[in-house]
This record gives C-alpha cells, sequence and structure tokens, in this order.
C-alpha cells in the first residue's frame, strides 16, 4: 500500500484537527482510499514544537533541546529560517500549511508554499493568500516540479466548491458564480435580523470561532473580496488583482436597513459574484445586498455558506455548507491530500509517496 509522510506547517486548530483525524480514522481512510499517512513534522508558531520525526535529526531546530521539543522565536508575518529547514529537508511527501497569515500579502504561507515546491512536494494549503496572490505563479512552479499543489480550503472550508467546478461540471460553460462566502458576517446580520446588537453579534462570532482574528476582515468584505479572486481566476480564467474587485463591507448596514428589509420580504447578505464579460473579461466584486425570498442565496443562514455558478446548460447550480471550522477545514485538507493521491498514484513511488511492502493490518 502506498504512504504519503505529511509535513504540518502551523499547528493551530485546522492541522491539529488533521492530525486527530489521521490518528483516528488512518486504518478507515486506508482502507477505503488505498493509502497510508503519516506525520512525520510538525511546526507550529505558538507552541513552537516539532515532534514525532522519525529517523531524522532535530538538533538543529530545538532551541530549547529535544526534552522540550521546542523552538520558540517563530514571528507570525515572517517567514521563519527553521520552517524552510523543515519545509526543505524533512523528507516528507506532502506538505500542509495551514498557518496563521497575513491576507495581505500572503506571508508566511507563500513562502512556505514556494519552498516546499521547489523541493519537490505536494502542498496543500488552507491559506487564501498564496492562492488569490500569487496563485498563477506558484501553480507554474508546482508544474515546473511535477508536484501539486491544493487549496479547496482556501473558499468556504471542506465544502467542496473549487472541485466541484474543477470536476462535476467540466463541460459546462460557467459564465459567472455569485455566493456568500463569509460566514461571520453572514451570522452577524441574522443576529441582527433577529434583533441583537451589531457589535454583540461580531463577539458572538468570535466566541464561536468564526471570525478571523481581526475581524474586520470578515465584516469589512477583504475576506470575501481574496476568495472571490480565488473563484474569478480558477473558475473564470481571470487574472485578477485585489484592486480589480469592488469592496464595501457590511457595517454601513444599519439595523432599520434591515428591519426595512425583511418588511418588505429581503433579506441582507454579503454578496460576492464574478460574471464574465462578453469581451472576455470579469467584473468582479463584494457587496451587501438584498435579496428576494426566492433567491437561491437567500435562505443560507447563520454561519453557513453558498456558492451558486451559472452555467450554460444546467442554469444555476449551488453548492452550500459550512465556510469555517477546524474539522471542516482539516477536511478540506484531506480532500486535497486524496486529490494529490489521485493525480499522482501513477508517478513513481520516489517522488510520490511510499509504498510500504508490508501490511498495515493484520
Ligand atoms: N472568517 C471566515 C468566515 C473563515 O467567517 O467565513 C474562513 O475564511
Amino acid at each position: 500500500m502506498r504512504r504519503y509522510d505529511l509535513a504540518l506547517i502551523g499547528f493551530g486548530g485546522v492541522n491539529r484537527a488533521l492530525a486527530e483525524l489521521i490518528a483516528e480514522r488512518g486504518d478507515e481512510l486506508a482502507d477505503e482510499l488505498g493509502f497510508a499517512l503519516r506525520v512525520v513534522a510538525i511546526t507550529d508558531l505558538r507552541a513552537g514544537s516539532l515532534v514525532d520525526v522519525e529517523g531524522i535529526d532535530l538538533a538543529p531546530l530545538l532551541a530549547t533541546g529535544p526534552g522540550e521539543l521546542a523552538f520558540a522565536g517563530m514571528e507570525g508575518g515572517n517567514a521563519d529560517p527553521r520552517n524552510e529547514w523543515v519545509i526543505r529537508e524533512v523528507p516528507a511527501d506532502i506538505v500542509a500549511e495551514a498557518t496563521f497569515t497575513n491576507p495581505a500579502d500572503g506571508e508566511p504561507a507563500v513562502s512556505h508554499v514556494r519552498w516546499a515546491l521547489e523541493a519537490g512536494k505536494h502542498v496543500c494549503t488552507t491559506n487564501k493568500g498564496p492562492v488569490a496572490l500569487r496563485g498563477r505563479e506558484l501553480k507554474e512552479l508546482a508544474v515546473r516540479h511535477g508536484v501539486s499543489i491544493e487549496f479547496e480550503g482556501a473558499v468556504l472550508s471542506g465544502t467542496p466548491v473549487l472541485r466541484t467546478a474543477e470536476r462535476l461540471l467540466s463541460g459546462l460553460r460557467i459564465t459567472g458564480v455569485e455566493g456568500i462566502m463569509n460566514g461571520t458576517s453572514n451570522f452577524i446580520l441574522g443576529r441582527v435580523e433577529d434583533g441583537a446588537d451589531f457589535e454583540a453579534a461580531v463577539k458572538e462570532a468570535q466566541d464561536l470561532g468564526y471570525a478571523e482574528a481581526d475581524p474586520t476582515a470578515d465584516v469589512e468584505g477583504h475576506d470575501v473580496q481574496l476568495k472571490v479572486m480565488i473563484l474569478a481566476n480558477e473558475v473564470l480564467g481571470a487574472d485578477l488583482r485585489p484592486e480589480d474587485v469592488f469592496r464595501e463591507g457590511i457595517s454601513g448596514i444599519t439595523a432599520e436597513d434591515i428591519k426595512d428589509a425583511v418588511d418588505k420580504g429581503l433579506r441582507w447578505k454579503l454578496v460576492g459574484s464574478a460574471t464574465r464579460r462578453s469581451d472576455g473579461g470579469v467584473d468582479a466584486r463584494v457587496a451587501p445586498m438584498a435579496l428576494p425570498a426566492d433567491h437561491p442565496l437567500a435562505g443560507i443562514a447563520g454561519p453557513l455558506n453558498a456558492v451558486a455558478f451559472r452555467t450554460d446548460l444546467l442554469g444555476t447550480v449551488t453548492v452550500s455548507g459550512p465556510g469555517a471550522g477546524r474539522i471542516e477545514t482539516a477536511y478540506a485538507l484531506l480532500s486535497d491530500i486524496i486529490a494529490i493521491h489521485q493525480r499522482h498514484a501513477n508517478d513513481a513511488a520516489a517522488s510520490s509517496g511510499h509504498v510500504v511492502e508490508e501490511a498495515l493490518h493484520g
């Protein structure tokens, strides 16, 4: 059976949930999917731990000695050279990148992904920045090194939006996408509809773990702007930069606006969209819209998200599901690993996973 060794870069909620998933369901997944997974390296910003590395000399990495398995002092936003060592040198097949990353420049995730691809390793990342801001360059790098970069978790966590477009809608002409792509803002709008105060609803979304570290990114539409760029670039073949996507958040919507809309049978939603123009270009925007009740996105409530694809032969096809959450996003990484296996199962074992000779169980 084939086995993929994983380096987990960033050990916050998402990669921790992936490690737990592998520990709890590894055998079941191996039976179902035909490959095994093993974690060979973990790096982390806060705990600074690096554990469970078989046959690898950790000494150069450990600031406080192997007893504590720790290297502290990695700074958010900076690509740490010790991470570079792990990504380039630890013989993992797949680098699972889920670090706290600055959405404005995509760092340190962009560097992590670049190092992994340059080292001939497959990458899956949950970060939007590398894909939205450097997607073209990183995909070219992957092709040059004969490996894959996968990023289902960048849009709607594990809800399979990108893979639906790539696989299930292949053969159709997709003319546009429109979606509710931020759980925090959708939750806040719903709570204010129910009579809650805006600030209290923001706090509630933070307590529930939906919001970004700085909820401004959720409330002001920056988070959706990156997701719209990814969809436009991946699904509509555009090459958008942030300044190409009009952005307006929900902070200008008052409780009165929301009440007036409800009285008229409308619901305010923060809608991200990208539409192919007749000249081949793509118009993309993020803005609050008061949607009529029969609109496919009007019923998407609370932290749920949805993306509607406009197609030539099927009309509108809508995918909805969770847009955030540690387990949901960890599943995105698992689905990326499955995609990597499907794309590379026939590659030489040396460059795509190990062939485990012995039976794994029994
Ligand atoms: N803060 C985001 C949301 C999480 O609320 O949807 C995933 O990007």
